[in-house]
């Protein structure tokens, strides 16, 4: 798939990009393009000037000499108050903009509910190219008024020229080469960058490995900081050859073909002077709006390339981003559950990574029960976190469906779903704020919630994390702050699982391997704690929570999993067995091999 594949097309693409504009700043857009527009004048009419000044003063007509050099002396003027009265509107209009469309991208990204723009290569392309672009979307407006304004000058230039002899239009003719010269000349380039586009994202991820802190220690113990000089020199060059060669070589042709206009530019004099024995005012004219030609049409070219290198392909871009965002929430209609009643089932779900062949998980059919604890295990690799994304919506199913409380989990709209979720990934995020916005995250409502933060931390066993802060819940984390602190992995760690456990009623509580980094003892009693709590449900519950809360539990640890209700056992993308501890121990399968070798390690 190549980057353009599949985008929208271009004219309706950018004419949603103006629309986007003018929603955002109608007056300022209004205002800012009439503005180019009637810049574009004064300049335009110079050559018409000039020809009746040399007619008033060749026939000895004062009156037109004064008309002339009142017009001159009108354009030079204007032109310059045309310039800068344009120029502050425009940046104005700029500024504006840009933080609107900025915002506007920031939030569609957000928005998008799977992960997939984040990791299939194609879009990852294309996203880094909107992000850089986003930047530069501002000039885009810029740009397409500046061009309407080139058009605009072009047109008089052409009206002036034809009024001396119709056969001078064909100088527009012989500019034809540049236009497509400067046209193709973008488009090549770009292609050539393109196409070197992931050498280049490879060329600045190693970049940032070899400068900055996180894989610091990492690089230094390995000693592999010169291997990743030059495997970053290696990488930037194969961005580099090729781009460098299509810039020269498109810019060979582009000098052809403006020799090709210069030589019927001075045709076209000897043509006016000697051909027709036209008076000096006209041959001033074509000297004068003949020069201009070929500025216009080289400004004219080069904002059109522009436009078509930039804002053609970033604003095709940007549509795309809107449609793929807009196609992800489409048909999700079916409301989540209040409580659950039946649980969540699993129906011969398989599911390959975005961009990938194998298949991850395997025809996976399972039945979690409403209340229920369900512990995960396999080896590295199984497929355990990725059951767990499949269940967070993070990615929607290859094959087969997931159904909850009977109803396919692809209808529920993401985010409905999502507050009533809860957990602790394996790889979580460090939040660098102050402890109490780093846990109060995980309920975005409660975030300055502080008895309700602590109570988090508490459920979490994070309490001596927090005793152990400067400024207790109010500590900034994250040493380059003003006045942050570093803490250690596993108290990150802590922190996550606190985060994940600040909302009092998800319906689905996720617990990837959160207490990795804590100790064997400080696990099981944690999850002690945690099941029972779970479990204990008020008087009347039919099993567990009220809300028939789900807990599905990560771990390799086997004696934290044998507390679980129900325990899934991962081989090679495939269920190979499930049941409770005492189930499957009795089955003699694998789940009891690795019990049992885990087991005689500890006594
Ligand atoms: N984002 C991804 N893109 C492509 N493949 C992936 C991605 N994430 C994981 N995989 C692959 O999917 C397989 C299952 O990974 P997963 O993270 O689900 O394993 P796991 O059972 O959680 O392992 P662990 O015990 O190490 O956490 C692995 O072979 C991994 O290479
Ligand atoms: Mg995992």
């Amino acid at each position: 798939m190549s980057s353009t594949d599949g985008l929208p097309p271009a004219w309706p693409a950018m004419w949603r990009a103006v629309k986007r504009g003018y929603e955002a700043e109608p007056r300022l857009l209004s205002v800012s393009f009439s503005m180019s527009l009637l810049a574009a004048l004064p300049d335009a009419l110079l050559a018409l000037w000039l020809k009746l000044l040399a007619d008033g003063l060749s026939g000895d007509r004062r009156g037109l000499v004064l008309t002339a050099a009142a017009g001159l002396g009108v354009s030079a003027a204007g032109t310059w108050f045309l310039r800068v009265i344009s120029d502050r509107v425009q940046r104005r209009f700029r500024d504006r903009v840009t933080i609107a469309l900025e915002a506007h991208v920031a939030q569609l990204q957000a928005s998008i509910a799977t992960l997939e723009h984040h990791e299939r290569p194609a879009y990852l392309d294309r996203m880094a190219m909107l992000r850089s672009q986003v930047f530069v979307l501002d000039h885009m407006y810029w740009s397409l008024f500046t061009t309407c304004g080139w058009i605009l000058r072009l047109g008089v230039t052409l009206a002036l020229l034809v009024s001396i002899h119709p056969a001078l239009a064909l100088l527009a003719v012989f500019a034809l080469p540049t236009v497509l010269a400067s046209t193709w000349r973008p488009g090549v380039e770009r292609a050539a960058d393109e196409r070197g586009a992931s050498a280049n994202r490879l060329a600045r991820h190693l970049f940032d490995v070899a400068t900055t802190a996180a894989p610091g220690k990492e690089v230094r113990l390995t000693r592999i900081g010169d291997r990743l000089v030059a495997q970053r020199r290696d990488a930037w060059e194969r961005w580099y050859g090729p781009v460098a060669t299509a810039r020269r070589q498109s810019a060979a042709w582009h000098a052809l073909a403006w020799a090709v206009f210069g030589a019927a530019y001075v045709g076209a004099v000897v043509f006016v002077a000697s051909g027709l024995k036209a008076g000096a005012g006209s041959v001033l004219l074509v000297l004068a709006a003949g020069a201009r030609l070929s500025a216009y049409i080289g400004a004219t070219v080069g904002e059109v390339g522009f436009l078509r290198g930039f804002w053609l392909e970033g604003s095709r871009r940007l549509a795309w981003l809107e449609d793929y965002a807009a196609s992800l929430v489409r048909g999700a209609d079916a409301p989540v559950p209040e409580r659950l009643a039946e649980g969540i089932r699993f129906e011969h779900v398989s599911f390959a990574y975005p961009g990938t062949e194998r298949l991850v998980l395997d025809d996976v059919s399972v039945h979690l029960k409403p209340g229920s604890v369900v512990a995960i295990v396999g080896e590295n690799g199984a497929g355990k976190t990725t059951l767990v994304k499949l269940l967070c919506r993070l990615y929607e199913p290859t094959r087969g469906r997931i159904l909850v409380d009977g109803i396919e989990l692809a209808r529920m709209p993401p985010e409905a779903w999502r507050s009533r979720l809860a957990g602790a990934f394996q790889d979580f995020f460090r939040f660098e704020l102050s402890a109490l916005h780093s846990v109060g995250l995980g309920d975005l409502p409660r975030l300055d919630d502080a008895p309700a933060v602590s109570a988090a931390v508490r459920r979490a066993g994070a309490d001596d994390v927090v005793e152990q802060l400067v400024a207790g819940l109010q500590t900034q984390l994250g040493p380059t702050w003003p006045e942050g602190v570093e803490i250690s992995f596993g108290q990150w760690q802590k922190l996550a699982l606190a985060r994940g456990f600040m909302r009092e009623r998800p319906l689905l509580l996720v617990l990837d391997e959160p207490t990795a980094a804590l100790d064997a003892e400080t696990e099981h009693a944690l999850f002690e704690h945690y099941a029972a709590a779970a479990r204990a449900g008020p008087p009347g519950a039919v099993r567990g929570t009220a809300d028939g809360r789900i807990t599905i539990l990560v771990s390799h640890r086997f004696s934290t999993v044998r507390m679980a209700d129900f325990i899934v056992v991962l081989d090679g993308a495939r269920v190979v067995e499930s049941g409770t501890h005492e189930a499957l121990m009795a089955r003699g399968g694998q789940y009891a091999e690795l019990y049992g070798i885990q087991a005689a390690a500890y006594r």
